[in-house]
């Protein structure tokens, strides 16, 4: 075959390989390779602008292959609020995950779909309203735990720092003021290698479980590029912590007088485990472990990265920085500590972490969906067992809702009259049956945190001539790259 008649044939190969590919009506999307689908595409290369560009190209509903897995992803405040809202009874499931299932074998919240999921999510959501959400035992716990990191810092004072660590340690013993009704110290060795397996778990699983879900022989390959084995390792010190606390809590439970969200949930254990119809019992030893893991994992990590884009926004915007020092300086003078009732007399610094909630898009890509039958949405097909990506992404960066929107301006959350003023389509928790049930507890976190540091203390970038790269790192949640910052404390600023 001459060269010709080879690339006549190569072509015609790749057409009936694209006609085949893209049967009737399924949403258009860039080109593929045979077998890989889209991954060259994505390798080494930010999803997120990519999807920027590919919305632009094909529209707010388009697929994109994991070799021959396809993923539809949905785009924009209209189409996303009509799949999770409207059609929430299509949209609500979960896909499968090759690593997730080995883990939790598909209980707890997050990866878990179905009847479970949603009496897990019910009790767990009752819980956390009981247990003090937006009442004042909760608050007490996040402003003890904002004292202590305070102390944390000021032992760094003036030196360059990683207060990524030192944020994970505060936000984390949040959850274990409501999980475990107890906080770690910050030197606790236990804690903190479950901190730091659960921080590198969050890197491998965005891209480890996706590739591993389409290729599962991955898992067979020797040496550990894909993080699977590690994973795997990290949850036997995960299992140690959790029968420690379970067995303590089992041995003093006392079901008149509920401590913290496991005590509530042994005592629910108890009343199911009477019940005569087995299959109606979802509440178990293995299903508590795989929802604490859940409220670790979900809650540790969003709310520690946000208030670190927070820090990092502070240091490309000194103005925004020092106009929170002031009005909380006026509110609440330098002693005073905040609390959550100051949050109406603060509407600036409310604004600021409103805008790093939009400009960073901690989860931007929610968490993947799936849908169990073949359903037809706007206009187009989607085959049964086709995986859903809810592109919070391209709300938050919508330039037709929040102009300028690579523009760090918390005044976009202001009104004519300096009050908040939150657009509805403002989804940073995302919308819809899975909608985050932490969104109350990340606020309040968010909020005392943020507010208690910038009364203390003032940020600067260890080199005012490099400062830190905007441009994050995507796992499960879109991280900031490692950075130092040197805090100093407020009097001792030179002005
Ligand atoms: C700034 C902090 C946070 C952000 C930006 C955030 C955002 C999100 C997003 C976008 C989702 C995915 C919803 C979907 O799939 O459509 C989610 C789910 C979830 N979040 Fe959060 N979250 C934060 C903090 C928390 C906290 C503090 C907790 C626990 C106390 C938590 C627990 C959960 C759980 C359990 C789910 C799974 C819900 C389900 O699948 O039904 N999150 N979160």
């Amino acid at each position: 075959m001459d060269m010709t008649s080879m690339l006549v044939f190569c072509v015609v190969v790749l057409l009936c390989y694209y006609a085949l590919r893209t049967p009737n009506n399924i949403p258009m999307g860039p080109l593929t390779v045979p077998l890989l689908g889209n991954i060259p595409q994505l390798i080494g290369r930010n999803p997120l602008l990519l999807f920027r560009k590919w919305r632009k190209q094909y529209g707010d509903v388009f697929s994109v292959y994991m070799g021959s897995q396809l993923l539809v992803v949905l785009n924009g405040y209209k189409t996303i609020k009509e799949a999770l809202v409207t059609r929430g009874n299509v949209f609500s499931e979960r896909p499968h995950n090759f690593l997730l299932d080995k883990i939790n074998e598909g209980e707890g919240i997050l990866f878990a779909s179905g009847t479970s999921w949603k009496r897990q999510k019910k009790f767990t959501l009752n819980c956390l309203q009981e247990l003090g959400f937006g009442c004042n035992s909760l608050e007490v716990c996040i402003v003890d735990e904002a004292k202590i990191l305070i102390e944390q810092i000021e032992q760094n004072s003036g030196a360059p720092l990683n207060l990524k660590d030192i944020l994970i340690r505060s936000v984390s013993n949040v959850i274990c003021g409501i999980v475990f009704g107890r906080r770690f110290s910050h030197e606790d060795k236990q804690f903190l290698e479950v901190l730091s397996n659960f921080s590198e778990d969050a890197k491998y699983l965005g891209n480890a479980s996706i590739l591993m879900n389409c290729f599962p022989f991955l898992q067979y390959l020797p040496g550990d590029l894909l993080g699977n084995k590690t994973i795997l390792e990290h949850t036997k010190v995960f299992q140690k912590l959790y029968d420690d606390l379970y067995e303590s809590h089992q041995s003093t439970l006392d079901d008149n007088n509920p401590r913290d969200f496991m005590d509530l949930y042994l005592t629910e254990m108890k009343k199911n485990s009477t019940l005569p119809n087995k299959e109606e019992n979802t509440y178990s030893k293995n299903q508590l472990k795989a929802l604490v893991g859940d409220l670790f994992g979900a809650g540790t990590e969003t709310t520690s990265t946000t208030l670190l884009w927070a820090v990092l926004y502070l240091l490309h915007y000194p103005d925004v920085q020092e106009k929170c020092f002031d009005e909380i300086q006026t509110v609440l003078g330098m002693e005073r500590l905040p609390s959550l009732d100051d949050r109406s007399h603060l509407p600036y610094c409310e604004a600021t972490i409103l805008e790093t909630l939009r400009i960073a898009a901690v989860v931007p890509l929610a968490l993947p969906y799936a849908i169990t039958r073949e359903v037809y949405f706007r206009g187009y097909r989607i085959p049964k067992e086709s995986s859903i990506l809810i592109n919070l992404d391209s709300i938050l960066h919508d330039c037709d809702i929040f102009k300028d929107p690579g523009v760090f301006r918390p005044e976009r959350f202001l009104d004519s009259s300096g009050q908040v003023r939150k657009p509805n389509e403002f989804i940073p928790f995302s919308c819809g049956r899975r909608v985050c049930i932490g969104k109350k507890v990340a606020r309040m976190e968010l909020f005392i945190f943020l507010t208690t540091m910038i009364q203390k203390f003032k940020f600067f970038p260890v080199d005012p001539c490099h400062l830190p790269d905007l441009e994050g790192n995507l796992g499960i949640t879109y991280s900031p790259k490692y950075f130092q910052v040197k805090i100093v404390r407020r009097q001792d600023v030179k002005s």
